[in-house]
């Protein structure tokens, strides 16, 4: 009886002391890294994350190549848009429930010049077959806490809930500048910017920790966690030009590069996290009903005051 005890106490006394050697080593590891090697370490990682955008934008460059315009046969958007009197209006459907997405907002300093060159470049040949963004809603799509692949029903006291955390998250997270790597068209004939991250809080950590916050979220989102793309226009039809088909990619390309020589390395930084609810599909694409709440970034977390 008395012997177990003594055991027991010593068994005791040998794991309290493992568990002691264990943190301490541990807490030297972190220290190590945070200390001496973070910078490099910092470098290497943000390094390998520009580098996987950068393999993701040549994919979404060539894929008007690899599978030709297939816009121009009126195989994409074209069911979301009517024509009528020279004018293009988008066809609302409503959406049940509403996708929730979180956004990074782009401030109209940013997307009024932009819209400027695609508007001057796109709009006389593809007039009354093109929808521009409305330069009031910018955005680059972070995380979805619900959408039309995977719902989420949510009450409205368990979305106040996810605004609420989505707002503590946003505070720790720091500004952005974005740098507008690209210009691509896609096959389906979506004008998309593609852009890189030079300081702030990365789209990665942006997306892990939105992730940590909204843990009924579906698991399979809709984009490639490291990408930072915003959406300038979209065709749906053909151009007011006569064109042989074996010309079209040249022809689509020579307007997108036009595009890329007065925009590549266009900066923007970005202080703006939304929640935005949109009560019909594509809401934020096609000035649909939603309901925004917008969160400032407060940058107010050391540890995420790093490109990482
Ligand atoms: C753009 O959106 C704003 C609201 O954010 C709206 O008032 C305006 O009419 C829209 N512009 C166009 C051209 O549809
Ligand atoms: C869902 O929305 C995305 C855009 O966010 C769109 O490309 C896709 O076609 C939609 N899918 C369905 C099934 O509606």
């Amino acid at each position: 009886m008395g012997k177990g005890c003594i055991d027991d106490r010593r068994h005791r006394w040998k794991s309290t002391s493992l568990i002691w050697i264990l943190t301490t080593f541990l807490i030297y590891l972190v220290l190590r890294v945070l200390l001496s090697s973070s910078k490099s370490l910092i470098d290497s990682l943000s390094t390998s994350i520009s580098d996987r955008r950068t393999a993701l934008y040549d994919m979404l460059s060539s894929d008007l190549v690899k599978n030709g315009p297939v816009f121009l046969r009126g195989k994409t958007s074209q069911y979301i848009f009517d024509v009528r009197d020279g004018v293009v209006t988008p066809l609302l459907k409503g959406s049940y429930p509403p996708v929730r997405a979180n956004i990074l907002y782009i401030s109209s300093k940013y997307s009024i010049p932009i819209s400027h060159v695609i508007k001057d470049i796109f709009l006389p040949d593809f007039d009354q077959v093109i929808w521009f963004q409305n330069t009031t809603l910018y955005h680059f799509s972070m995380f979805h806490a619900s959408h039309n692949v995977t719902s989420v029903f949510a009450t409205d006291i368990e979305i106040e809930a996810e605004v609420n955390t989505v707002k503590s998250v946003a505070d720790g997270l720091c500004p952005l500048k974005a740098v507008l790597d690209r210009v691509v068209l896609t096959s389906s004939g979506v004008l998309l910017g593609c852009w890189q991250v030079s300081s702030g809080s990365d789209p990665l950590l942006i997306r892990t920790k939105l992730k940590e916050a909204l843990p009924r979220a579906p698991d399979k989102q809709v984009y490639d966690p490291v990408i930072l793309h915003s959406t300038f226009a979209r065709i749906f039809g053909h151009p007011n030009i006569q064109l042989k088909e074996q010309d079209e990619v040249n022809y689509l390309q020579d307007l997108v590069s036009h595009v890329n020589n007065k925009l590549r390395g266009f900066q923007a930084t970005i202080n703006e996290l939304w929640y935005v609810e949109e009560f019909d599909v594509l809401a934020l694409a096609l000035d649909g009903k939603m309901k925004i709440r917008k969160c400032h970034l407060g940058c107010s977390s050391k540890l995420l005051n790093v490109t990482l």
